[in-house]
């Protein structure tokens, strides 16, 4: 799996497709990100939501996770020099297990796992939220109507030639996080009911 190859247009294609619900979806919880909080954002993308996150909290401070170089590479060009000490970028694949977080985002991560990973993947970053942080998890929902499955299959077959993504259909995120007892405090829907962003505590 590699994003590296899209990465110069991802941005640009998605809103292409989804105009600006992709950003209205990513940034509608970002202001309930209380002061000082320690955020982990997973599979952050070119990192534009660090830019968004930083002009409107002064004080949160993020480690940011990217499989992709090319996509750490363009995140770091959005920073602000003077606030690279604010944020860790760590090129891997892996949760960081060793500090809990308050603050956990996933846009458009959950969709890239197969049923069968996603319970683990759920668990782990479940384990890595603080008792009384919060998890903000934007994706597709699909609701079966016949445009929203045209569109997923496009995009899972475009991601599976061009990224070498595992998942070849949308998994039921919302499901394993209900599984794991996580509780929906919050929700907004987007793009026609397709992109949904759901704020969680445990
Ligand atoms: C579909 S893109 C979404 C990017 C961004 N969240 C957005 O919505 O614009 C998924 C991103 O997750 C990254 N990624 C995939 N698997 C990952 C993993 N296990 N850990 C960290 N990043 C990962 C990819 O490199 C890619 O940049």
């Amino acid at each position: 799996m590699s994003f590296d190859r899209i990465a110069p247009v991802y941005d640009f294609l998605s809103h292409v497709v989804y105009g600006k619900s992709m950003v209205d979806s990513q940034i509608y919880f970002l202001k309930r990100i209380p002061a000082m909080s320690r955020v982990l954002i997973m599979g952050g993308g070119t990192g534009w939501i660090v830019k968004e996150l930083f002009a409107i909290n002064r004080t949160c401070s993020v480690v940011y996770v990217e499989a992709s170089q090319k996509m750490i590479e363009q995140s770091k060009q959005k920073i602000q020099p003077g606030d690279f000490s604010r944020i860790e970028f760590l090129q891997q694949t892996e949760i960081p297990g060793h500090e809990r977080y308050d603050v956990v985002i996933t846009n458009f991560f959950l969709d890239l796992f197969p049923e069968d990973k996603l319970t683990a993947v759920v668990k782990q970053l479940k384990n890595v939220m603080k008792d009384d942080g919060f998890w903000i998890a934007t994706d597709f929902v699909n609701e079966r109507k016949l445009w929203q499955r045209f569109l997923l299959a496009t995009m899972y077959i475009f991601f599976h030639v061009v990224s070498k993504i595992e998942a070849t259909s949308l998994p039921l995120w919302k499901e394993h996080l209900h599984a794991e007892g996580l509780q929906v405090k919050e929700q907004q829907k987007f793009y026609g009911n397709f992109i949904e962003s759901v704020l969680y505590t445990r």
